[in-house]
């Protein structure tokens, strides 16, 4: 696609502008050598009284106009100058592509993958739940379905995080071994017989990077509330393994202040009772076992190799051994899935007992088999996940299960979100501090990110170890101790 910018504003840049376009146009390439008649165009410039925006998009053959004009609007908050601009973009640009693809886009033109810290942030300041509504439905052209969902998120995530401290952090875990790849998936996860022959020396690294991390979150000061074992699939470990593991974490964790301690199995074909017992020998209160659908033809087509029957055997003894909190991953929008499917899927972990459910929604990536394997399956429009997602919402909460954290992720079908939903007290605090970037989070092992946030929670720094297990058995960096100590003694 060629996209011709006449920006005359200092405020936006030109990804920006190719980002928002994206929303419509998932997965195009912006090429200045693409033919004229197919650019399509924005005009963003500011006058006397406010922001005036045109677009014109094209797509084939069709062809469609939107303008805004921020003059005289007065919006539900205090706007920013830079708001404002964004404001007559995202809005003439909606106006025209709602028209040319006969859709609206349920998150309207708000771009981040956080749009709870939005809503949070509003309402931090004391504006009503109502306002910050209607600030999501008037000014940034959300839904009203969604704008409600993000606002009812944020207020129960306020008050899981009534009793946080500044000084409270989260420590994470990172296993990248799965027993093979799902075509959908681009976690970064080891499945080859090579790569997973790399477990003993990673668990080896791994181990020596916790036991420093924990000696670092005692000097400085830190209080350990959550911890989380993911992945990958961590459930891979052998039995051995794992008690190896987790004695060492036995034994070198602050454990004063912990209040919950996660651990993700997730395929239910690498989890067996042995390993259920010794998680929960070792304290472990929280476990997900994921079927991202009870439909064994949808299970097949996206790759992932373990039975319905498999994930309910497990499911079951799980109860019965009897973890606080189980939680289950569900996808919406899955190639092969249907309304009717998702429907039973849904009902099933509900059934099963799962008090903590997190309904994701498709999202394609490069890096991802599916994207290669299947033609069509990207839909912007997403109406399948769409309704699916919707359904879900309705129908966990009226049950009781209410939406604790959520955030969206780039090419998702359907421009929609994922979801956590919980019964009050089996919320997961860790996946809250995390994406809000609320509090630190240390985080060990390949791929996986230590995010500082310092006691006012403006600063956040971001430390990232290697992305792959064999890059991180090549280059030991440690845990970039100096890099910590000097972010919390500039800013505590
Ligand atoms: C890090 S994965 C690990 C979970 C575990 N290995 C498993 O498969 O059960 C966490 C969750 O992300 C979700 N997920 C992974 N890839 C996804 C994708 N492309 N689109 C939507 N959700 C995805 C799945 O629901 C999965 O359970
Ligand atoms: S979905 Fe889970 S099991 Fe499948 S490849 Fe991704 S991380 Fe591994």
């Amino acid at each position: 696609m060629k996209l011709t910018i006449e920006n005359k504003t200092t405020f936006l840049n030109d990804y920006y502008f190719q980002t928002l376009c994206l929303l419509y146009f998932p997965g195009e390439k912006f090429r200045e050598d693409d033919p004229g008649e197919n650019a399509s165009s924005f005009l963003l410039e500011r006058r006397d009284s406010g922001f005036y925006c045109k677009t014109v998009l094209k797509a084939g053959e069709r062809t469609a106009e939107g303008s805004f004009f921020t003059e005289g609007y007065v919006p539900k908050v205090t706007f920013s100058e830079s708001d404002f601009a964004a404001m007559a973009l995202g809005k003439a640009y909606l106006n025209a592509a709602s028209k040319l693809f006969g859709f609206a886009l349920p998150w309207g033109y708000l771009l981040g993958l956080r749009p709870v810290k939005r809503a949070k942030y509003y309402l931090d300041r004391g504006y009503s739940e109502q306002t910050v509504e209607d600030l999501f439905v008037y000014d940034y052209g959300v839904s009203v379905q969604k704008a409600r969902l993000a606002v009812e998120t944020a207020a129960l995530e306020n008050k899981m995080l009534v009793d946080t401290r500044p000084n409270d952090c989260g420590l994470y875990l990172s296993i990248p071994f799965c027993p093979t790849k799902c075509d959908y998936c681009s976690f970064i996860s080891c499945a080859t017989p090579k790569l997973l022959g790399l477990i003993p020396s990673y668990l080896e690294r791994l181990k020596r990077d916790l036991v420093e991390t924990c000696r670092v979150i005692r000097e400085t000061g830190m209080r350990l509330t959550a911890v989380y074992v993911g992945g990958g699939t961590p459930s891979i470990l052998d039995p051995e393994q794992l008690k190896d593991l987790l004695s060492c974490l036995n034994s070198c964790l602050p454990k004063e202040h912990i209040r919950e301690f996660s651990f993700e199995a997730g395929r239910p074909d690498t989890i067996t009772e042995e390993k259920l017992q010794i998680l929960k020998s070792f304290g472990i209160d929280r476990i997900s076992i994921n079927p991202q659908t009870t439909n064994d033809e949808v299970l097949k087509r996206i790759g992932r190799k373990h039975s319905v029957k498999q994930f309910f055997e497990i499911a079951k003894l799980a109860k019965t051994i009897g973890f606080s909190v189980l939680n289950a991953d569900l996808i919406a929008g899955l190639p092969g899935d249907t309304e009717d499917s998702f429907r039973k899927s849904l009902s099933d972990v509900m059934e099963l007992g799962f008090d903590n459910i997190t309904v994701h929604t498709l999202s394609v990536k490069k890096s991802a088999v599916l994207r290669f394997s299947e033609d069509g399956v990207y839909d912007p429009a997403g109406v399948l996940a769409r309704k699916c997602v919707e359904y879900a919402w309705e129908t966990l909460r009226s049950g009781g299960w209410m939406p604790y954290y959520l955030y969206r992720q780039k090419n998702i079908v359907g421009n929609a979100e994922n979801v956590g939903y919980a019964k009050p007290g089996m919320e997961n605090l860790y996946n809250v501090l995390m994406m809000e970037e609320y509090s630190t989070v240390f985080s060990c092992g390949a791929g996986a990110i230590t995010k500082l946030v310092n006691g006012s929670r403006d600063q956040i720094c971001r430390l990232a170890n290697q992305k792959y297990p064999y890059e991180y058995l090549d280059t030991d960096l440690g845990i970039r101790e100096p890099e910590i100590k000097e972010f919390f003694s500039q800013y505590s």
